[in-house]
Protein backbone atom coordinates (compact mmCIF):
# COMPACT_ATOMS: atom_id res chain seq x y z
CA UNK A 1 0.00 0.00 0.00
CA UNK A 2 1.39 3.11 -0.63
CA UNK A 3 -0.26 6.44 0.77
CA UNK A 4 -2.38 6.90 -1.82
CA UNK A 5 -6.33 6.20 -1.43
CA UNK A 6 -8.80 5.09 -4.10
CA UNK A 7 -12.30 6.02 -3.49
CA UNK A 8 -15.66 6.03 -5.52
CA UNK A 9 -16.79 9.08 -6.93
CA UNK A 10 -19.38 10.95 -5.17
CA UNK A 11 -23.12 11.93 -6.49
CA UNK A 12 -23.66 15.38 -6.14
CA UNK A 13 -27.92 14.98 -5.48
CA UNK A 14 -28.93 18.75 -6.08
CA UNK A 15 -26.66 21.80 -7.15
CA UNK A 16 -27.41 25.07 -9.67
CA UNK A 17 -24.85 25.35 -12.35
CA UNK A 18 -25.35 28.99 -13.40
CA UNK A 19 -24.75 30.04 -9.68
CA UNK A 20 -21.39 28.61 -9.45
CA UNK A 21 -19.95 32.29 -10.07
CA UNK A 22 -20.98 34.12 -7.23
CA UNK A 23 -21.07 30.71 -4.54
CA UNK A 24 -21.14 32.14 -1.25
CA UNK A 25 -22.59 35.27 -2.31
CA UNK A 26 -25.19 36.95 -0.20
CA UNK A 27 -25.52 35.05 3.00
CA UNK A 28 -26.65 37.41 5.06
CA UNK A 29 -30.31 37.16 3.62
CA UNK A 30 -32.86 34.12 3.73
CA UNK A 31 -34.17 32.02 0.92
CA UNK A 32 -37.00 34.47 -1.15
CA UNK A 33 -34.61 37.62 -0.14
CA UNK A 34 -31.58 35.91 -1.56
CA UNK A 35 -33.44 34.44 -4.92
CA UNK A 36 -34.50 38.08 -5.78
CA UNK A 37 -31.28 39.93 -4.71
CA UNK A 38 -28.98 37.23 -6.29
CA UNK A 39 -30.20 34.32 -8.10
CA UNK A 40 -33.16 35.61 -10.35
CA UNK A 41 -30.82 38.51 -11.41
CA UNK A 42 -27.51 36.53 -12.18
CA UNK A 43 -29.62 33.31 -13.98
CA UNK A 44 -31.62 36.22 -15.77
CA UNK A 45 -27.78 36.78 -17.72
CA UNK A 46 -27.87 33.13 -19.01
CA UNK A 47 -30.37 34.76 -21.83
CA UNK A 48 -27.22 35.52 -23.69
CA UNK A 49 -24.93 32.58 -24.63
CA UNK A 50 -21.45 34.70 -24.76
CA UNK A 51 -22.34 34.79 -20.64
CA UNK A 52 -23.07 31.06 -20.62
CA UNK A 53 -20.53 29.64 -22.29
CA UNK A 54 -17.45 30.98 -20.11
CA UNK A 55 -19.92 30.40 -16.86
CA UNK A 56 -20.40 26.96 -17.62
CA UNK A 57 -17.08 26.08 -18.88
CA UNK A 58 -15.43 27.29 -15.82
CA UNK A 59 -18.47 25.61 -14.11
CA UNK A 60 -17.72 22.43 -15.75
CA UNK A 61 -14.12 22.42 -15.40
CA UNK A 62 -14.63 22.84 -11.74
CA UNK A 63 -17.02 19.76 -11.28
CA UNK A 64 -14.16 17.59 -13.20
CA UNK A 65 -11.77 18.54 -10.71
CA UNK A 66 -13.71 17.74 -7.55
CA UNK A 67 -14.70 14.65 -6.08
CA UNK A 68 -18.25 14.25 -8.00
CA UNK A 69 -18.63 11.80 -10.73
CA UNK A 70 -22.19 11.53 -11.06
CA UNK A 71 -24.82 15.17 -10.72
CA UNK A 72 -28.31 16.02 -10.62
CA UNK A 73 -27.66 19.73 -11.96
CA UNK A 74 -30.74 22.76 -12.37
CA UNK A 75 -29.53 25.08 -14.99
CA UNK A 76 -31.57 28.14 -15.90
CA UNK A 77 -35.05 29.05 -17.75
CA UNK A 78 -33.25 29.15 -20.86
CA UNK A 79 -33.14 26.59 -23.82
CA UNK A 80 -29.76 27.34 -25.38
CA UNK A 81 -27.87 28.31 -22.68
CA UNK A 82 -29.06 24.54 -21.25
CA UNK A 83 -28.14 22.76 -24.16
CA UNK A 84 -24.86 24.67 -23.93
CA UNK A 85 -24.49 23.12 -20.52
CA UNK A 86 -25.42 19.59 -21.65
CA UNK A 87 -22.78 19.78 -23.88
CA UNK A 88 -20.22 20.73 -22.20
CA UNK A 89 -20.87 18.21 -19.23
CA UNK A 90 -21.30 15.48 -22.11
CA UNK A 91 -17.47 15.74 -23.17
CA UNK A 92 -16.27 16.18 -19.60
CA UNK A 93 -17.13 12.58 -19.26
CA UNK A 94 -19.16 12.85 -15.77
CA UNK A 95 -22.93 11.27 -15.77
CA UNK A 96 -25.34 13.94 -15.21
CA UNK A 97 -29.05 14.74 -15.26
CA UNK A 98 -29.66 18.26 -16.38
CA UNK A 99 -32.75 20.39 -15.56
CA UNK A 100 -33.57 23.53 -17.66
CA UNK A 101 -35.51 25.02 -14.92
CA UNK A 102 -39.47 25.99 -15.43
CA UNK A 103 -40.90 28.83 -13.84
CA UNK A 104 -43.87 31.58 -14.58
CA UNK A 105 -44.63 33.49 -11.53
CA UNK A 106 -43.22 36.03 -8.84
CA UNK A 107 -40.26 35.91 -10.96
CA UNK A 108 -38.34 38.19 -13.70
CA UNK A 109 -39.52 38.32 -17.35
CA UNK A 110 -36.40 36.90 -18.47
CA UNK A 111 -36.70 33.50 -16.44
CA UNK A 112 -40.21 32.76 -17.63
CA UNK A 113 -41.25 30.24 -19.23
CA UNK A 114 -42.33 31.13 -22.83
CA UNK A 115 -45.58 28.87 -22.99
CA UNK A 116 -46.65 25.71 -22.53
CA UNK A 117 -44.61 23.63 -25.68
CA UNK A 118 -41.02 24.94 -24.01
CA UNK A 119 -40.26 21.59 -22.29
CA UNK A 120 -40.59 19.36 -25.16
CA UNK A 121 -39.05 21.76 -27.39
CA UNK A 122 -36.04 21.24 -25.13
CA UNK A 123 -36.46 17.87 -24.91
CA UNK A 124 -36.66 16.89 -28.40
CA UNK A 125 -33.05 18.22 -28.92
CA UNK A 126 -31.96 17.00 -25.38
CA UNK A 127 -30.08 13.83 -26.52
CA UNK A 128 -26.96 12.67 -25.19
CA UNK A 129 -25.23 9.38 -24.20
CA UNK A 130 -24.67 10.57 -20.10
CA UNK A 131 -26.43 13.87 -19.83
CA UNK A 132 -29.85 12.77 -19.50
CA UNK A 133 -32.82 15.44 -18.99
CA UNK A 134 -34.89 15.67 -15.43
CA UNK A 135 -37.76 17.71 -15.25
CA UNK A 136 -37.08 21.03 -13.25
CA UNK A 137 -40.16 23.12 -11.28
CA UNK A 138 -38.17 25.64 -9.61
CA UNK A 139 -40.50 25.31 -6.37
CA UNK A 140 -44.25 25.79 -5.78
CA UNK A 141 -44.13 29.59 -5.53
CA UNK A 142 -42.49 30.10 -8.91
CA UNK A 143 -44.87 27.94 -10.69
CA UNK A 144 -48.89 28.37 -11.66
CA UNK A 145 -51.00 25.44 -11.18
CA UNK A 146 -51.19 25.34 -14.87
CA UNK A 147 -47.11 24.44 -15.12
CA UNK A 148 -47.13 22.29 -12.57
CA UNK A 149 -49.93 20.32 -14.22
CA UNK A 150 -48.45 20.48 -17.37
CA UNK A 151 -45.25 18.89 -16.19
CA UNK A 152 -46.70 16.29 -14.09
CA UNK A 153 -48.28 14.66 -17.60
CA UNK A 154 -45.19 15.29 -19.24
CA UNK A 155 -43.43 13.32 -16.60
CA UNK A 156 -45.80 10.53 -16.48
CA UNK A 157 -45.93 10.85 -20.86
CA UNK A 158 -42.50 10.72 -20.95
CA UNK A 159 -41.24 8.55 -17.80
CA UNK A 160 -38.92 11.33 -17.10
CA UNK A 161 -37.61 11.92 -13.69
CA UNK A 162 -38.22 15.56 -11.61
CA UNK A 163 -36.05 17.75 -9.71
CA UNK A 164 -37.49 20.38 -7.09
CA UNK A 165 -37.08 22.08 -3.79
CA UNK A 166 -39.43 21.45 -0.61
CA UNK A 167 -40.19 22.48 2.60
CA UNK A 168 -36.92 24.34 2.63
CA UNK A 169 -37.65 28.04 4.30
CA UNK A 170 -40.67 28.78 6.81
CA UNK A 171 -41.26 31.63 4.67
CA UNK A 172 -41.56 29.60 1.36
CA UNK A 173 -43.67 26.89 3.28
CA UNK A 174 -46.29 29.99 4.45
CA UNK A 175 -46.71 31.12 0.98
CA UNK A 176 -47.50 27.45 -0.29
CA UNK A 177 -49.85 27.19 2.81
CA UNK A 178 -51.88 30.36 1.87
CA UNK A 179 -51.72 29.52 -1.94
CA UNK A 180 -52.88 26.14 -1.23
CA UNK A 181 -54.90 25.83 2.59
CA UNK A 182 -56.69 22.40 1.63
CA UNK A 183 -53.48 20.84 0.99
CA UNK A 184 -52.38 18.30 3.92
CA UNK A 185 -48.48 19.21 3.28
CA UNK A 186 -46.22 21.15 0.81
CA UNK A 187 -45.34 17.80 -0.67
CA UNK A 188 -49.37 17.01 -1.41
CA UNK A 189 -49.00 19.88 -4.05
CA UNK A 190 -46.32 18.20 -5.60
CA UNK A 191 -47.99 14.67 -5.41
CA UNK A 192 -51.66 16.32 -6.53
CA UNK A 193 -49.80 17.42 -9.88
CA UNK A 194 -47.98 13.73 -10.30
CA UNK A 195 -44.78 15.05 -9.97
CA UNK A 196 -43.54 12.18 -7.31
CA UNK A 197 -44.84 9.41 -9.31
CA UNK A 198 -42.02 9.52 -11.45
CA UNK A 199 -38.03 9.18 -10.10
CA UNK A 200 -38.17 12.29 -7.54
CA UNK A 201 -35.28 14.42 -5.66
CA UNK A 202 -36.69 16.71 -3.44
CA UNK A 203 -34.04 19.21 -2.31
CA UNK A 204 -33.43 20.27 1.07
CA UNK A 205 -37.02 18.99 3.25
CA UNK A 206 -35.79 20.92 6.03
CA UNK A 207 -39.20 21.63 8.05
CA UNK A 208 -41.13 18.58 6.87
CA UNK A 209 -43.37 17.03 9.34
CA UNK A 210 -44.64 13.52 9.59
CA UNK A 211 -47.51 13.85 7.13
CA UNK A 212 -44.84 14.78 4.45
CA UNK A 213 -42.18 12.33 5.43
CA UNK A 214 -44.93 9.75 5.14
CA UNK A 215 -46.24 10.42 1.73
CA UNK A 216 -42.34 11.20 0.64
CA UNK A 217 -41.69 7.52 1.62
CA UNK A 218 -44.65 6.03 -0.06
CA UNK A 219 -43.73 7.38 -3.30
CA UNK A 220 -39.66 6.85 -3.24
CA UNK A 221 -38.55 10.29 -3.10
CA UNK A 222 -34.51 10.79 -2.89
CA UNK A 223 -34.19 13.77 -0.50
CA UNK A 224 -30.93 15.77 -1.16
CA UNK A 225 -29.53 17.07 2.21
CA UNK A 226 -27.56 20.42 1.83
CA UNK A 227 -26.05 21.14 5.20
CA UNK A 228 -23.77 23.89 4.47
CA UNK A 229 -26.94 25.67 2.29
CA UNK A 230 -29.25 25.13 5.21
CA UNK A 231 -26.93 27.10 7.49
CA UNK A 232 -25.75 29.90 4.98
CA UNK A 233 -29.12 31.05 3.94
CA UNK A 234 -30.37 30.25 7.66
CA UNK A 235 -33.18 27.56 6.92
CA UNK A 236 -32.56 25.28 9.64
CA UNK A 237 -31.61 21.56 10.58
CA UNK A 238 -33.06 19.15 8.65
CA UNK A 239 -33.79 15.84 10.68
CA UNK A 240 -31.65 13.77 9.05
CA UNK A 241 -32.14 10.94 11.91
CA UNK A 242 -35.37 10.94 11.58
CA UNK A 243 -35.33 10.46 7.32
CA UNK A 244 -32.53 7.64 8.07
CA UNK A 245 -35.17 5.81 10.95
CA UNK A 246 -38.05 5.97 8.75
CA UNK A 247 -36.18 4.36 5.36
CA UNK A 248 -36.54 7.75 3.32
CA UNK A 249 -33.93 7.79 1.16
CA UNK A 250 -31.29 10.32 1.76
CA UNK A 251 -27.90 12.12 -0.34
CA UNK A 252 -25.42 14.67 0.23
CA UNK A 253 -26.15 17.97 -2.01
CA UNK A 254 -23.44 21.06 -2.41
CA UNK A 255 -26.64 22.93 -3.54
CA UNK A 256 -23.84 25.71 -4.96
CA UNK A 257 -25.04 28.24 -4.85
CA UNK A 258 -26.51 27.96 -1.05
CA UNK A 259 -23.60 26.05 -0.67
CA UNK A 260 -20.13 27.50 -1.35
CA UNK A 261 -18.13 24.36 -2.92
CA UNK A 262 -18.29 21.72 -5.01
CA UNK A 263 -16.54 19.19 -2.71
CA UNK A 264 -18.34 16.58 -0.82
CA UNK A 265 -15.87 15.64 1.71
CA UNK A 266 -17.04 19.24 3.27
CA UNK A 267 -20.89 18.31 2.67
CA UNK A 268 -19.53 15.46 4.87
CA UNK A 269 -18.16 17.08 7.53
CA UNK A 270 -20.93 19.95 7.47
CA UNK A 271 -23.70 16.87 7.74
CA UNK A 272 -22.17 16.05 11.05
CA UNK A 273 -21.16 19.27 12.32
CA UNK A 274 -25.09 20.70 12.05
CA UNK A 275 -26.72 17.60 13.41
CA UNK A 276 -23.60 17.52 16.60
CA UNK A 277 -24.79 21.51 17.16
CA UNK A 278 -28.09 20.76 17.23
CA UNK A 279 -28.25 18.28 19.78
CA UNK A 280 -25.76 19.64 21.64
CA UNK A 281 -28.15 22.55 21.64
CA UNK A 282 -31.10 20.49 22.49
CA UNK A 283 -29.25 19.13 25.70
CA UNK A 284 -28.36 22.93 26.67
CA UNK A 285 -32.15 23.75 26.44
CA UNK A 286 -32.96 20.92 28.35
CA UNK A 287 -30.57 22.00 31.30
CA UNK A 288 -27.99 19.35 30.53
CA UNK A 289 -24.31 19.83 30.07
CA UNK A 290 -23.12 18.79 26.45
CA UNK A 291 -19.79 16.73 26.10
CA UNK A 292 -18.48 17.13 22.80
CA UNK A 293 -17.35 13.34 21.30
CA UNK A 294 -13.54 12.66 21.77
CA UNK A 295 -12.96 12.01 18.40
CA UNK A 296 -14.80 13.12 15.49
CA UNK A 297 -13.57 11.52 12.60
CA UNK A 298 -14.40 13.45 9.42
CA UNK A 299 -14.49 10.65 6.73
CA UNK A 300 -17.30 8.41 7.18
CA UNK A 301 -18.16 7.82 3.80
CA UNK A 302 -21.43 9.24 1.97
CA UNK A 303 -23.65 5.69 2.62
CA UNK A 304 -26.94 6.17 4.76
CA UNK A 305 -25.64 3.96 7.00
CA UNK A 306 -21.99 5.67 8.06
CA UNK A 307 -24.36 8.38 7.99
CA UNK A 308 -26.38 7.49 10.56
CA UNK A 309 -23.83 6.29 12.63
CA UNK A 310 -21.95 9.72 12.72
CA UNK A 311 -25.13 11.41 13.67
CA UNK A 312 -25.82 8.76 16.53
CA UNK A 313 -22.04 9.54 17.87
CA UNK A 314 -23.27 13.05 18.01
CA UNK A 315 -25.96 12.30 19.87
CA UNK A 316 -25.12 10.51 23.20
CA UNK A 317 -27.09 11.47 25.77
CA UNK A 318 -25.09 12.78 28.70
CA UNK A 319 -25.76 11.68 32.62
CA UNK A 320 -29.07 12.61 33.63
CA UNK A 321 -30.91 12.96 30.06
CA UNK A 322 -32.83 10.86 28.26
CA UNK A 323 -32.42 9.98 24.17
CA UNK A 324 -36.58 10.67 23.79
CA UNK A 325 -36.01 14.05 25.89
CA UNK A 326 -33.40 15.08 23.68
CA UNK A 327 -35.48 13.73 20.76
CA UNK A 328 -38.86 15.89 21.70
CA UNK A 329 -36.30 19.48 21.94
CA UNK A 330 -35.19 18.80 18.62
CA UNK A 331 -38.80 18.18 17.09
CA UNK A 332 -39.79 21.67 18.93
CA UNK A 333 -36.61 23.35 18.24
CA UNK A 334 -36.84 22.78 14.15
CA UNK A 335 -40.72 24.46 14.33
N1 LIG B 1 -35.61 27.35 -3.93
C1 LIG B 1 -35.98 27.79 -5.15
N2 LIG B 1 -34.92 28.13 -5.90
C2 LIG B 1 -33.83 27.89 -5.14
C3 LIG B 1 -32.42 28.04 -5.36
O1 LIG B 1 -31.95 28.47 -6.42
N3 LIG B 1 -31.61 27.68 -4.32
C4 LIG B 1 -32.09 27.21 -3.13
N4 LIG B 1 -31.24 26.88 -2.16
N5 LIG B 1 -33.40 27.07 -2.91
C5 LIG B 1 -34.26 27.40 -3.90
FE1 LIG C 1 -31.21 24.42 -4.67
Amino acid sequence: MGDQLIIPGFTDLHLHAPQYAYRGTGMDLELLDWLNTHTFPEEAKFRDLAYAGPAYRQFVAALQGSFTTRAAIFATAHTEATLLLMDLLEESGLITRVGRVSMDRDCPEHLREPGPEAAEQWLASARFAHTKPILTPRFVPSCSDALLQGLGELAARRGLPVQSHLSENQKEIAVVQERFPEASCYAQVYDRFGLLDTDCIMAHCVHSREAELALLKERGVFIAHSPESNSNLASGVAPVRRFLEQGLRVGLASDVAGGSSLNLFRAMAHAERLQEYNCANAIVRLGGRYAPPEHVTVFRGTTDDNLRRSIDFARRPPEGLHADDIERALQSGNR
